[in-house]
């Protein structure tokens, strides 16, 4: 079977990232034989570009009807001044919701070689390997109203969700606790918020579907406080919406950059996107020195989740691995006893390897 997968390059660095990560599945065509089929769609600011709206039709359609989604990054200096129905995010939040990708999976996992890269000391980020589950299709992005009135000096958004919408992330949350560690923390806010308080009652029921997986409960400003003070507590962390755009991003800071997160956004029975949790970084893009390594595992991640091919997801994973403890290094990780290489480079390296 040959797998289709949709490539949406974006805009800035998503197109140099995007390429190295085709490179490197076709390294893994090479070696264990199996066959991708790739195509490319326009989405965020080169979609307004081209074709007036952040997120083409048929981009959606070519989506809907591949098996897997991979997408460099979109925004820049561009489009920030457009109206907000043409504004680049429009476009991610849309495929988000079309293809109704509710669970967004962050792995968050320090590398040896990286650790003093981090601003964080090394004795307290050594050993942290967690991932974080964020609810992605409601919450305070996505309700309504949303709006300014009183002549524009006053404003409301609304954080809303349904049983149902919380329900899956946090079955998916317990799942994904016991392919790991069978730890799992609920964030939330519920010495304030009504929907924490159902989001809370909703964990403490599940518990009892999942009896290998132990619980606990943290409010999200000392989760926020523990996840730079302690992070190797924490194994799956599971929240809403907004906390977890917050806490995933704050978590970055453990592995020493945002150029090596990948994650996955993920439907019931549907497509998976895959993306790197970093932006399009207008600051270097075209510069050719964006490191590709979060994009390479967001593609590593979909063969896991999309294509369940664990194996081949494992051959990357441990090329990356090998290549970053060889000292080899871009130029967002500071590395004095390694060796500085471009993006082409540090995507060759890991095709040898594999
Ligand atoms: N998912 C997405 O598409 C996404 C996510 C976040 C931001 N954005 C957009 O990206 C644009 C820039 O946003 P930002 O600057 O806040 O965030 P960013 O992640 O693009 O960049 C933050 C910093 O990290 C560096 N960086 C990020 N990825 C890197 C990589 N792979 N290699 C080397 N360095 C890397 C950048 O050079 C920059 O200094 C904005 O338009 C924003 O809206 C898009």
């Amino acid at each position: 079977m040959t797998g289709k997968i949709v490539l949406l390059p974006g805009d800035g660095i998503g197109a140099e990232v995007i390429y190295a990560a085709k490179d490197v599945l076709e390294a893994i065509t090479k070696k264990y034989n199996k066959p991708f089929e790739f195509s490319s769609y326009d989405i965020g600011g080169v979609a307004i570009d081209n074709h007036n709206t952040p997120l083409p039709d048929e981009t959606v359609k070519a989506c809907k009807n591949a098996d897997a989604v991979l997408l460099g990054a979109v925004g820049g200096p561009k489009w920030d001044n457009n109206p907000s129905d043409l504004r680049p995010e429009r476009g991610l939040l849309g495929i988000r919701k079309a293809l109704d990708l509710y669970a967004n999976l962050r792995p968050v996992k320090g590398f040896k070689k990286l650790l003093h890269a981090s601003p964080l000391k090394e004795e307290i980020i050594q050993g942290s390997d967690l991932l974080i589950v964020r609810e992605l299709t409601g919450g305070l992005y996505f309700g309504q109203p949303s709006e300014r009135f009183d002549n524009g000096n006053a404003v409301v958004d609304t954080l809303a969700y349904t049983r149902k919408e919380m329900e899956r992330i946090i079955d998916k949350a317990f799942q994904s606790a016991e392919l790991r560690n069978k730890q799992l923390t609920s964030v939330d806010k519920a010495n304030v918020l009504e929907s924490s308080k159902l989001w809370r009652e909703i964990v403490e029921e599940k518990k009892a579907d999942y009896p290998n997986v132990t619980v606990d409960h943290v409010l999200v400003d000392a989760a926020a406080m523990k996840l730079i003070t302690n992070p190797t507590q924490f194994d799956v962390i599971v929240t809403e919406n907004m906390f977890g755009d917050i806490l995933s991003d704050e978590a970055s800071v453990l592995t020493g950059s945002l150029g090596m997160l990948p994650s996955a956004s993920l439907a019931e029975d549907g497509v998976g996107l895959y993306e790197p949790a970093h932006g399009s970084a207008p600051d270097i893009a075209g510069k050719g020195i964006a490191n590709p390594i979060a994009m390479i595992l967001s593609a590593a991640m979909m063969l896991r989740y999309s294509f369940n091919m664990n194996e081949e997801a494992q051959a990357i994973e441990d090329a990356v691995e090998k290549i970053v403890n060889q000292n080899y290094y871009t130029a967002d990780l500071k590395n004095d006893n390694g060796e500085l290489v471009n993006t082409t480079e540090m995507t060759q390296l890991i095709v040898d390897a594999i």
